[in-house]
């Protein structure tokens, strides 16, 4: 089998949604991305319209349809707005697609050659969780910065400070994580970074079980949780009854200033879940000496964990779009390399009281 990595690293995100125009301005104004295309009937792209944002190296597009009976539109009927495609970017397609299927897992999809006036990239796709899939994309000799189909947009949003995706999170059904792990390792070849069990995950009421799978150094790392019992409903399981099967739970983004970002993200109206005054009044004792200022923190509500390797900090969004599905992360590493697991509890009930206003706990 091949040593080479057959993936390199995500490419781009796409969103299915139900107004894209209404998501790019959110990202545009509120998160900080770059509008860079668009695609769209005055493209020549008839059934659909997307619109194409960057952020440091996260690139998200959200595409909507102009059809409610199509493809698209059934998919956001059925599941609100969410995760439809996580691509991989891919060195040799030939040689990608040959080592997939060495392993007999997984059948990518008939590779196309998409041609435009820019050269040709080539393009496979593999199912994954849910309705989601991974696209893969060879971009070859292609000599455009936007995939065909898109024209070029001016924009001058000014970053955030978001640097690039650090993971991304699916939430598959009970019983099934440890399918869906082994969908990645023997399928892709990816490796077990860590795991976590109710032990470590768990509130009074609800639990969930988790094991994150990385590739290539790293570079694309992805945490798959299910549901597990507790005295009342799983987030995750609050999840997959609103998403109507298993998806895209949360992307963490990477930045250098944590405080920074937040600041700027909350100012400009992104809602974050709170974190009890009690967190911050042992914090030190817990974590030892940061670097930070305790009591900004606790202002913007940030949290930290701490690993064999050193400390991290984050803070978890409320859900971005209208069910109680996908959120976003905002992390910052200081040397840690995992997820966050001391916050668990209290992120945990932050989310169930969220969950409660909704009644579903
Ligand atoms: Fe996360």
């Amino acid at each position: 089998m091949s040593e080479r990595p057959i993936l390199e690293k995500v490419g781009s995100v796409e969103f299915y949604v139900g107004s894209a125009k209404q998501w790019a301005f959110m990202h545009q104004k509120a998160m900080g991305f770059r509008l860079l295309g668009y695609a769209g009937p005055e493209t020549g792209v008839r059934d659909r319209v997307s619109y194409l944002l960057e952020q440091g190296d996260a690139r998200f597009i959200f595409t909507s349809f102009l059809d409610p009976d199509d493809f698209v539109g059934k998919h956001v009927h059925l599941h609100g707005d969410g995760v439809k495609d996580i691509s991989f970017t891919v060195q040799d397609m030939d040689e990608t697609v040959r080592s997939i299927e060495e392993r007999k897992i997984i059948k990518p999809a008939k590779v196309q050659k998409i041609k435009s006036e820019n050269g040709s990239i080539l393009t496979s796709s593999i199912p994954t969780f849910g309705e989601t899939v991974h696209s893969l994309v060879d971009l070859g000799e292609y000599e455009s910065d936007l995939p065909p189909g898109f024209v070029e947009v001016q924009d001058d949003t000014k970053s955030k400070g978001i640097k690039r995706i650090d993971h991304i999170v699916g939430n598959v059904e009970e019983k099934r994580m440890d399918e869906w792990v082994n969908y990645y390792i023997k399928g892709l070849g990816f490796n077990q970074l860590m795991s976590f069990d109710d032990k470590d995950i768990s509130t009074e009421y609800s639990s969930l079980q988790s094991k994150v799978v990385e590739y290539n150094n790293r570079k694309i790392v992805f945490p798959i949780n299910e549901p597990a019992w507790g005295l009342k409903k799983s987030q995750i399981q609050e999840y997959l009854d609103y998403y109507k099967s298993p998806g895209v739970q949360h992307f963490a983004f990477l930045t250098d200033n944590i405080i920074d970002t937040v600041s700027k993200l909350k100012k400009s109206g992104i809602e974050f879940l709170k974190t009890p005054a009690a967190y911050y009044e042992d914090l030190e004792e817990r974590v030892g000496k940061i670097h930070e200022d305790i009591d900004k923190l606790k202002e913007l509500d940030i949290l930290v964990d701490r690993d064999e390797y050193g400390y991290l900090l984050q803070i978890f969004s409320k859900p971005i779009g209208d069910r109680p599905t996908v959120f976003y992360e905002i992390i910052q590493r200081r040397g840690a390399i995992s997820f966050g697991k001391g916050n668990f509890k209290s992120l945990f009930q932050s989310i169930e009281r969220e969950q409660a206003k909704r009644g579903n706990l």
